[in-house]
């Protein structure tokens, strides 16, 4: 069976539209596609995309990609983690940006291209040097994320430097609504919020330190210790470790008494239950 010709498709189209009563509104790009690009046509006059050679890449720049495909046999599989580290320098990933990796990769610009517009998280376009992404999927939505998302969009307009922009479901769900603010997961948060968030990523500060996942009490005392020490309320309730609280862990608020320095008590062993009991 042949391709519907032009005549044939605004045949069907009409008929399409008669069965629904009016044109179905579908928001629609500039080439006519839902998705910005993708009826761009293909320039088969072209030369073969090449790698670029002699390109100035910032030397720190180049010795993370390099160092990101020494991590790989295929030094392909580095091109998210050296794009990413290019989006860094450049804010975004530029031409320029796509060169300078391309040129240190030996990949061409296209293939990077490719992977480049496929992620959310790569920006293809200017943005600005810090992202808030608001997740507005169900778990955050039912818990006022919609409103949340608005109240950023309002309180950042007109800032070139803030990009904010909604996400699916960024895996995070137990502290819904949350947003992801230059990668650090932050929530749950209210609208009131909003203004110290802001106010810390411009001033460069940690971003709501109370209220960041990386930073709540888990069952795990060891978790995070690395890079954020242990909670307070652990480390007096563990023997033998320090009961100074490190300033920075002041995000928590006061230790309560009960929770220093006292062993939880065992749990009492419960008598079985038998259904038998009942009857
Ligand atoms: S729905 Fe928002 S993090 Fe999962």
């Amino acid at each position: 069976m042949s391709a519907p010709d032009g005549a044939e498709r605004l045949i069907r189209g009409l008929e399409l539209e008669s069965s629904y009563g009016s044109a179905p509104s579908v928001p629609r790009y500039a080439g006519g596609s839902r998705v910005p690009g993708w009826d761009r046509a293909a320039d088969l006059e072209k030369d073969p995309a090449e790698i670029p050679e002699d390109i100035e890449v910032p030397e720190d720049l180049r010795a993370e990609i390099e160092g990101h495909m020494a991590n790989y046999p295929d030094r392909r599989s580095a091109a998210l983690p050296a794009l990413a580290a290019a989006q860094r320098v450049h804010g975004w990933c530029s031409p320029e940006a796509i060169e300078q990796v391309a040129c240190v990769m030996r990949v061409t610009p296209a293939y990077l291209e490719s992977v480049a517009s496929f992620y959310d998280m790569l920006e293809t376009t200017p943005a600005g040097r810090h992202s808030v992404y608001v997740c507005t999927n169900i778990s955050c939505s039912l818990r006022g994320a919609d409103a949340l998302y608005e109240t950023i969009v309002r309180a950042a307009e007109g800032d070139d430097q803030i990009g904010v922009r909604s996400f699916e479901c960024l895996g995070a769900c137990d502290i819904a609504p949350m947003a992801s603010v230059d990668g650090v997961y932050v929530g749950p948060l209210v609208p009131e919020d909003v203004p110290a968030l802001l106010d810390d990523l411009r001033a460069g500060r940690d971003v709501l330190p109370g209220k960041q996942l990386a930073r709540r009490l888990v069952a795990d005392p060891d978790a995070n210790s690395g890079e954020f020490g242990e909670h307070p309320v652990h480390r007096l309730t563990l023997p033998g470790r320090d009961p100074e609280i490190p300033p920075e862990r002041a995000a928590f608020g006061e230790v309560a008494d009960e929770d220093r320095g006292e062993e939880t008590a065992p749990l009492e062993p419960q008598p079985e239950h038998h259904e038998e009991d009942e009857s």
